[in-house]
């Protein structure tokens, strides 16, 4: 492997009157020209980089990477969640996506939840669809048998492995907080090396810790969880479904008053769904399908860009960030109005056509920021949650794989299924909740994504690969809630519109706008090399969030078109790990 270790520092650009252009720093790229996995967490792309090696194709590698992050990556890594993997077979073969989202339960009501109570708990739980997607996509493409590709997560949950430095912050971080004093076993499950339990830290309270806390190096070892997978090692999926795991979710839920039965896992099953298709100049790009809004969303707001040269403006001209801003308010407000699971709701077709991105586009006012309550005054939109994880993965023969997954929240519910060693999801949160209900403050009932029985929430999941002459060119996709979209938006933008060389693809500045609340987000805001970027906007009427906060993870693979060469770049805004041969 050969490894480039890459400080790309500061960049700084004069655009248009305007300083821009910063770059994170940038650690990890691989190169090589027999495979490639990025992902966030080192202990899962080496898993995955052994799988290639051992012969097994980028499904493969795929499958035991997402196993494995169940146990490496506890906030978002998971067997209890659900996601979204889109498989670019390459050779003129038709890509797919397999969706194994999560399905409200047999007995959720429209009104179930009070837009007051918790995203914690049983209740919020959806079933989860994890098990069967990595059983689907193994069984259609897979070459290597399917308890070689669990093992190896089996193993690391039974020997442990070293956490790195954004791990331990984030156990110690969710540990400590106010609602762990009400999850005893996700607490136990996660305590720090020395306690018999993680409210030894503090009792869940936010008063002075005194017990131990996690540090980098330390070893989680999950011996439950271990056990957990020997089972689906030997038993395969049906042991989560039906068997002894199904039996222990239903006990759990039971117990703390959710609602997934053991009837709702057998009845659960994943999809192969046709991909979103749309084209950006002369590339193909593929994204999910509802129930994500991803792909549909990341194309209209492609199809409405493409009516303007962005190129000779720059790429972070005030002229090019206004117009990405004004394509986002519109594809967000149609995200909002008219997006759901497709089982339950008509998703009109009109939203990927080129003539109505024109139309969009050709109201957009270069000079000024639309108001986003003009656009629909009667519906906005809440919030959502915390983590996430994507990674991306191709194998020799050009076979590739963008996988985003999720428990919704950081470490989902917080339920640990006792005796079984995982987190279940909090993903009911994605749904709307209250029918009817919008305002102001971030609240959207519109019908198409309100709870019914057997339904599964709109996501934002975007796993995207971008194909070229029938090869893929860049595989994407990030955590990061709704910013998901703009954040593979802003990659994607990168690589095919302003040609940048991929580390700096994923290390550019991101941008995000919702529709509502009608506020851009700018990474970085506080830097004062913004200040004229962001003061341009400001007179065209935009309102900007100045918190600067980090927008998403894009862990990516870039095919380079002349040589064939894979690079890969963990994004450096967070410590992912990019592993090639
Ligand atoms: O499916 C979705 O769109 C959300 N549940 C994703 C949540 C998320 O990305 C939180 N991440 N950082």
């Amino acid at each position: 492997m050969i490894r480039t270790l890459l400080t790309l520092g500061f960049v700084v650009l004069m655009a248009s009157g305007a300083a821009a252009q910063q770059a994170f720093e940038v650690r990890d790229v691989a190169r090589g020209r027999n495979g490639m996995v990025v992902t966030v967490s080192r202990p899962a792309t080496e898993v995955g980089v052994e799988v290639l090696k051992k012969g097994g194709n980028a499904v493969d590698a795929a499958v035991a990477v997402a196993l494995a992050m169940a146990v490496a990556y506890p906030p978002a890594g998971n067997i209890g969640g659900g996601g979204f993997m889109m498989v670019y077979p390459g050779g003129g073969a038709e890509p797919v996506c397999i969706e194994y989202r999560e399905t409200a339960p047999a007995a959720a009501t429209r009104e179930m939840f009070d837009l007051k109570e918790s995203k914690l708990g049983h209740k919020v739980v959806g079933v989860p669809g994890t098990v069967r997607g990595l059983a689907l996509a193994h069984q259609r493409f897979g070459k290597l048998p399917w308890k070689e590709l669990v093992l190896p997560a089996a193993r690391l949950a039974e020997e442990g492995f070293g956490i790195d430095a954004p791990l331990a912050a984030s156990l110690n971080k969710h540990l400590s907080d106010e609602p762990a004093a009400r999850f005893a076993e996700f607490r136990r499950v996660f305590a720090p090396p020395g306690t018999g339990d993680a409210a030894a830290m503090n009792g869940g309270r936010n008063e002075k810790a005194s017990a131990a806390k996690w540090k980098a190096g330390d070893r989680l070892v999950q011996p439950e969880l271990a056990a957990t997978l020997r089972l689906l090692a030997d038993e395969g999926p049906d042991a989560f479904y039906t068997g002894k795991i199904a039996d222990q979710i239903a006990a759990e839920m039971r117990s703390g008053g959710g609602l997934v039965t053991k009837a709702d896992l057998a009845a659960y099953h994943a999809n192969v769904r046709q991909p979103i298709h749309g084209t950006f100049r002369g590339y193909d790009v593929y994204g999910p399908p509802p129930p994500s809004s991803g792909g549909i969303a990341l194309v209209e707001m492609l199809n409405i860009l493409e009516n303007f040269d962005l190129k000779k403006r720059g790429p972070d001209s005030p002229e090019t960030v206004h117009l990405m801003i004004e394509a986002m308010r519109r594809a967000y407000l149609d995200r909002a109005r008219h997006l759901g699971d497709p089982d339950f709701t008509r998703i009109p077709p009109h939203l990927l056509t080129k003539e109505y991105a024109k139309r969009l586009a050709s109201h957009i006012d270069p000079s000024r920021a639309a108001k986003s309550e003009g656009l629909a005054p009667e519906i906005a939109i809440a919030d959502e949650g915390q983590s996430t994880t994507h990674f991306s993965v191709i194998d020799k023969e050009g076979l590739a794989v963008a996988n985003t997954y999720t428990l919704e929240h950081s470490y989902g519910s917080r339920v640990v299924v006792r005796g079984a060693g995982f987190l279940l999801n909090n993903e009911m949160g994605d749904f709307n909740w209250k029918p009817g209900h919008t305002d102001r403050s971030g609240n959207i009932g519109t019908e198409a994504n309100v709870v019914a029985p057997g339904k599964r929430m709109l996501s934002s999941q975007t796993p995207t690969i971008v194909a070229k002459g029938g090869r893929a060119l860049l595989v994407t996709g990030s955590p990061g809630g709704r910013t998901i979209i703009n954040t593979t938006l802003a990659v994607v933008l990168n690589v095919l519109e302003f040609e940048m060389p991929p580390e700096k693809a994923v290390a550019a500045p991101r941008w995000h706008h919702q529709w509502l609340p009608d506020v851009v987000k700018f990474e970085g805001a506080a830097r004062k090399e913004f200040a004229p970027l962001l003061d341009d906007l400001r007179r065209r009427g935009h309102t900007i969030d100045a918190k600067g906060e980090k927008q998403g993870d894009a862990h990516t693979i870039y095919v380079d078109p002349q040589t064939g060469e894979y690079v890969g770049v963990a994004d450096p805004r967070i410590s992912g790990r990019a592993g090639g041969f």
